[in-house]
């Protein structure tokens, strides 16, 4: 796999965190020293869908190819107000697509679970390019009335186009049941025969605990992929973190004795924007000139399941 065309899109709407402290037990201190987080995006007057599309587009002007010469979308993306058809299916027609599409729920390392499965396309010859797209609103599943969740996340969309080649170092995804300390259930129609009482509920997280296995999974993927790939971390220029806590970077980054600036971050903008983070950051990187050519890029995210990712990358200038 090689990455030829990065894109991201943010909603127009910022929020501060004085605007969330106007109506929450909260306060700008408390919210910057326990997560890094300073604003974040909020969908307002458009949608998720219009985001993904600019942040799709985007990634393919980058990459300077056509919908048309796509051979899979593969958008990541948690939920959004439509549970079918599909977001990819939804955008398929005016990114100017014509090939098949799916929607996956990786929560917060969908990004890296899309890469995985795109790799086994390219692999075997299924498609030749890909278009990844991850487009997230979890200040959607939040409850607005609690300042424990409600802070920490922000809306956003990010996306790549991914074709053959040789730049994947290695991957690694995990998975493992821990489904009570992060979860939103929704609610369904009920049937005239259904004599179960579902109780639904906005955004449940169990902060301490989501940060320990943040931690200590993050810590796990980057250790056995370096040595899987029998690299160090002096051997890696930037390390492109899930993008939800400066504290659990920090951690990461202590762990690993590695210097503050090969940890770029963007949460203190964003916040937490779900799977979007990474690509989102990676666009930015990519704009800004800050990817070299034959960079080595560790990426690393982790989510609600609890399931993991990370991805060893070297970076060809697009
Ligand atoms: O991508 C999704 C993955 N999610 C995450 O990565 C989140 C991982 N967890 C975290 O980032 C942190 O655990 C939080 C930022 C959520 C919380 O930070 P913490 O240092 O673990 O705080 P805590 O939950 O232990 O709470 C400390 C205090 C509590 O008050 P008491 O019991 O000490 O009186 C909370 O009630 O802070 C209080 N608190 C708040 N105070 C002001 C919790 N949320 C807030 C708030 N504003 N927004």
């Amino acid at each position: 796999m090689r990455i030829i065309g990065t894109g991201s899109a943010l909603p127009d709407k910022i929020v501060t965190n004085d605007m969330l402290a106007g109506f929450l037990d909260t306060s700008d201190s408390w919210i910057r020293t326990r997560t890094g987080i300073e604003t974040r995006r909020m969908l307002s007057t458009g949608t998720l869908r219009d985001l993904a599309y600019d942040a799709a587009m985007s990634a393919l002007e980058s990459a300077n190819i056509r919908g048309s010469k796509i051979d899979y979308v593969i958008c990541s993306n948690v939920a959004n107000s439509y549970v079918s058809p599909s977001l990819s299916s939804i955008l398929l027609n005016r990114l100017g697509c014509k090939c098949p599409c799916f929607d996956l729920n990786g929560a917060c390392a969908g990004f890296i679970y899309a890469l995985d499965i795109a790799e086994s396309f390219l692999k075997t010859g299924r498609a030749k390019n890909i278009l990844i797209i991850c487009a997230e609103e979890p200040t959607r599943f939040c409850n607005w009335h609690e300042r424990e969740t409600s802070v920490l996340f922000g809306d956003g969309a990010g996306a790549v186009v991914v074709t053959t080649g040789n730049n994947l170092m290695g991957i690694r995804v995990t998975a493992d049941t821990h489904t009570d300390v992060l979860y939103y259930k929704r609610s369904m129609e009920r049937t005239p025969y259904d004599r179960v009482e579902e109780r639904t509920t906005p955004l449940v997280m169990i902060g301490r605990e989501v940060f320990r296995l943040a931690v200590s999974a993050s810590i796990k993927d980057i250790d056995t992929l370096m040595k899987q790939c029998k690299v160090t971390s002096e051997d890696i220029d930037l390390f492109l973190l899930h993008q939800a806590n400066l504290r659990i970077i920090e951690n990461i980054r202590e762990h690993l004795g590695q210097p503050k600036e090969k940890f770029p971050t963007n949460m203190q903008h964003y916040g937490n924007t779900s799977s979007a983070s990474i690509p989102i950051l990676l666009d930015e990187l990519h704009k800004e000139g800050r990817l070299n050519d034959g960079a080595t890029l560790m990426l690393s995210a982790f989510g609600g399941g609890f399931v993991t990712g990370a991805a060893l990358i070297k970076w060809s200038q697009i």
